[in-house]
Order: C-alpha cells, then structure tokens, then sequence
C-alpha cells in the first residue's frame, strides 16, 4: 500500500509520524473522506469546502488544494483508478513539544493520506441500531480526529449487534457515529439542520438534492426519538453508506420493520449520480 505523507508518496512500512505530532497527543487534526469510482470523486468541492472550513476553524495553515492531485496519485499508485474507492486525508498542526497553547509560526503541519477499496454493507435488509448519549463536544460540524466518544458508541452498538448507534442529546436524535440521519413520514423528509450538534454530511447535501428531484418534500429540522420511532422509515447518510435503512432502534420497528421505498430510491439516485 502506497500512502502520502508530508509531499512523499511510500509504502505505508516506512510512513513516520513524529510520537510529538499534535494529531497523536490533542487530536489537533481534521479529517475527509472523499469516494471516487473509476478515478472520480463524489461531490469534490464540498468535501474540499468542509476541509477548508476545518482547517480554518483550528487555524491550520494548511491548503487544501493539495487533495485532488494527491488523491489521483493514490488511486493510480494502489491499483484503484478504475474502482469504487475511498480517498481519506487527515491535517494535524504537525509535531512540537507537548504544549496546549499552539507551536511556533512555521511548525510544519503533518499532512497523511491513503486510499482503499470501498466497503459498503449491503442496504438490501437494513440493521438494526441503538440509542446512546451524545457526548461528543459541542462543535461536531467540524470533522475532526477526535472521535473517541463516536467510537466508543459504536462500539458498544456493535457489541449489541447493531449496525449503528444513534446519538441522542436533548431528546433529540441528532445522527449516528460516522453518518447523518433521517427519517420519511407520509412520503416527506426529514432530517437535522446543519449547525453544530451534526455534520454538514456531504452525502446528506447529495441525498436532500436528489430528493428534491425526486419531487419528495424535504424538512431541514430535528427530531425527536418518539418522532423517529413514529416514523415510516428512517436512514443513515455517509460516504461509505450512500442510504442505509434502519429497520429497527432499540428493538422497536421503524415502520413495517423492513426497509423502505423513500431511502432505496434516493440510493439509486445518488449511486446513479456517482456512477453516471
Ligand atoms: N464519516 N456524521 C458523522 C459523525 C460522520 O463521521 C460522517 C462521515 C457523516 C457523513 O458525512 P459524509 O456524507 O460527508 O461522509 C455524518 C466518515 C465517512 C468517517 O468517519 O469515516
């Protein structure tokens, strides 16, 4: 495997990160994950928005104009260019003597990236999830490395033979640990408005457009559990998942407990647009 690190592309064997790199010891890192099939990236721009939007955040000083030629190099270099494949990078403030406060001007940020073979789960049957505290920070638009307490509930959801695990704040379900959330009722849709308790999911801005040209009615607005669980469907949104239907939260059925025609067809049309 061939991977990118600081401006060099080698075998990931011998790619080194300083144990003093801030992404290791804060988290002090953003991440993307862009899907390309056969070399083409879904929705590039955004995804290079969102990543100039976190870098811009933390104050990295870093351009994001590095991505499209760094990903192509990947895909070309690990036998991929004609596959469905993820391009994922992550952007640290690089490596210093352990210090809150930011290193000095001129520190060079850390930028790694690698690509892989897409691995979707079939959406055919659906999964199961679970409810669970949200208790991630209070700026989760920002993507992030430190996604400790995503991985922790999804964890435990795996433990509990789920496929996800909502996260619930406020009784609010917000969305999953690694894909946004929505619910159809009476043929309408519905998910979280962008702000900072979700992800501004790229696949969430590709599904709401895609419902729109389907002519089904889209609402940017949170609900709550009892909502979701009253529901005639309800799905995740990702990068790695397109749609995939939740056919069951904590051992009640989402409507008649299979998945629904609403997130199949927005499937179809989002793999249609990525494919076309
Ligand atoms: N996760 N919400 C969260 C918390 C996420 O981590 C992700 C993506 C999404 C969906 O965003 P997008 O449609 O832009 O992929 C929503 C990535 C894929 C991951 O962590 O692997």
């Amino acid at each position: 495997m061939i991977v990118y690190l600081n401006g060099q592309f080698l075998p990931i064997e011998q790619a080194r990160i300083s144990p003093e790199d801030r992404g290791f010891l804060f988290a002090d890192a953003i991440y993307e994950v862009v899907r390309f099939y056969r070399g083409r990236p879904f929705h590039l721009e955004e995804h290079l928005s969102r990543m100039r939007e976190g870098l811009a955040a933390l104050q990295i000083p870093v351009d994001a104009g590095f991505y499209p030629d760094v990903a192509s190099r990947l895909l070309a270099s690990n036998d991929l260019a004609a596959r469905d494949a993820i391009v994922y990078a992550q952007v640290s403030r690089g490596a210093a003597p352990r210090s809150h406060g930011f290193p000095p001007a001129g520190t060079q940020p850390t930028v790694f990236a690698f690509a892989r073979e897409s691995e979707s789960p079939p959406a055919g049957t659906g999964g199961r999830a679970v409810l669970l505290p949200d208790e991630r920070w209070g700026r989760c638009d920002i993507k992030t490395v430190m996604l400790l307490p995503n991985v922790l509930a999804f964890q435990k959801a795996k433990e509990e033979g789920a496929a996800e695990a909502i996260l619930v704040r406020d009784g609010i379900a917000w969305e999953g640990t690694k894909a946004n959330l929505f619910l159809v009722s009476r043929g309408a849709v519905r998910t979280a408005p962008n702000g900072p308790r979700i992800l501004p999911g790229v696949t969430r801005g590709a599904a709401i457009a895609a419902a729109r040209r389907l002519g089904l009615t889209v609402e940017e607005k949170a609900f709550t559990v009892e909502e979701m669980l009253a529901a005639d469907e309800v799905f995740l949104a990702s990068t790695t998942l397109w749609t995939y239907p939740i056919v069951e939260v904590d051992g009640k059925k989402i409507g008649g407990g299979g998945p629904g025609p609403i997130a199949e067809k927005i499937r179809q049309a989002l793999w249609e647009e990525f494919t076309k």
